[in-house]
Order: C-alpha cells, then sequence, then structure tokens
C-alpha cells in the first residue's frame, strides 16, 4: 500500500475521559474542513444505547472488542479528525494502528484541572462509577503513561477550546510545510 502524504492522515486526539477530546476534535475538523468522528458516539448508534448501558448490556470486554475494531477501521481511512475514549490506547494494537496510520494528539490536562470536571462526568462514564476520589485519582494517574505514547502532546490547563485548536492545527501545518513542501 502507498504511504498516505502526511497532509492527507487522519488525526487521533488521545487523553483521559472528560478533557475535552470531542469539543476540541470537532474543532480542529472544523477549521480544517474535515469530517469529524467520535468513536464512542459511533459505538453508541451502532447499538442504540449510550455507553453505560452498553458495558451494563454486553460487558466491558465485548465493548473493548468494539472499540478495537471501530478504530481500527476508521484510521485506515484518509482525513479524519478521530476522538477515541479514554481507555483504547490500553490496547496495543489500537496504539500501534494510530500510532502508524495517524497523527496522534495527547490532550494533557492535570489532575487539579481534572477533579473540577468530575460532577459533569460521573453519571456517563461507566469506569468511573462506584469509585471514591482516591480511586479516581489512582485510575488517573495509572493511566497516564498510556498516553505518552503521541506524536504532540498539548496541555490544556488554562486554555479554551479554541486555544487547543488552534494550537493542534498551527503546529500540523507546521509540520506539513517542513515535511512536505509544496
Ligand atoms: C472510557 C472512556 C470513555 C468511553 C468508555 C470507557 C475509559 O470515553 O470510551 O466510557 O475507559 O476511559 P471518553 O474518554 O470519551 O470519556
Amino acid at each position: 500500500m502507498n504511504e498516505v502524504p502526511l497532509r492527507e492522515k487522519s488525526i487521533v486526539l488521545i487523553g483521559f475521559m472528560g478533557v475535552g477530546k470531542t469539543s476540541i476534535g470537532r474543532a480542529v475538523a472544523r477549521r480544517l474542513y474535515r469530517d469529524f468522528v467520535d468513536i464512542d458516539e459511533v459505538i453508541e448508534q451502532e447499538y442504540g444505547m449510550p455507553t453505560s448501558d452498553i458495558f451494563q448490556t454486553i460487558g466491558e470486554e465485548a465493548f473493548r472488542e468494539k472499540e478495537k475494531e471501530t478504530i481500527i477501521d476508521y484510521c485506515k481511512q484518509k482525513l479524519k479528525i478521530i476522538s477515541v475514549g479514554g481507555g483504547a490506547f490500553l490496547q496495543e494494537e489500537i496504539r500501534d494502528t494510530c500510532l502508524s496510520e495517524c497523527i496522534v494528539f495527547f490532550l494533557d490536562l492535570s489532575w487539579e484541572h481534572w477533579q473540577e470536571r468530575i460532577s459533569l462526568l460521573i453519571d456517563s462514564r461507566p469506569v468511573l462509577q462506584g469509585k471514591n476520589i482516591d480511586e479516581i485519582k489512582e485510575l488517573f494517574h495509572k493511566r497516564q503513561p498510556i498516553y505518552e505514547k503521541h506524536h504532540s502532546k498539548v496541555e490544556t490547563d488554562n486554555l479554551i477550546i479554541d486555544e487547543v485548536a488552534e494550537f493542534i492545527t498551527d503546529s500540523l501545518k507546521t509540520a506539513w510545510d517542513i515535511y512536505e513542501p509544496n
């Protein structure tokens, strides 16, 4: 298969739940005139229910399998902006595919800022349910190393959605100009 030009590679956004992957992904897609794909939304539409119900009905393992198939399928497409769930990079096959086929941005929000959002997230995120704040903090820190496999990182504390989107599009344009000058 011919290598996809850098300018056409899809962009993948990773990071812990609730760091803003979906809102930022939409803003990046708007700026680059590309389609935005939220993997959780694709899976939810397919099953006709929210993620928390999917976890309850088919179980986490089956959700993870579906998540893997869906991500790999979209990563093979060009010119997409893809937001993947916070647990996706736990799977080696997903990590490897995203990193080899796409450009991966890690949205890095500190625990101090993240914890202010807990109440907005807890009901819709099955992985957080039944956990106390210390357990959530432990999960947050345990997950950080898996996001360290990326092409670029954006520290998002104190940045609004449009500022993060601008950082991402500016760094992409710089990379395109350096590595693929017209
Ligand atoms: C999960 C994150 C969620 C969703 C599912 C599991 C996780 O996505 O995929 O609830 O294990 O971190 P967001 O990161 O978009 O919240």
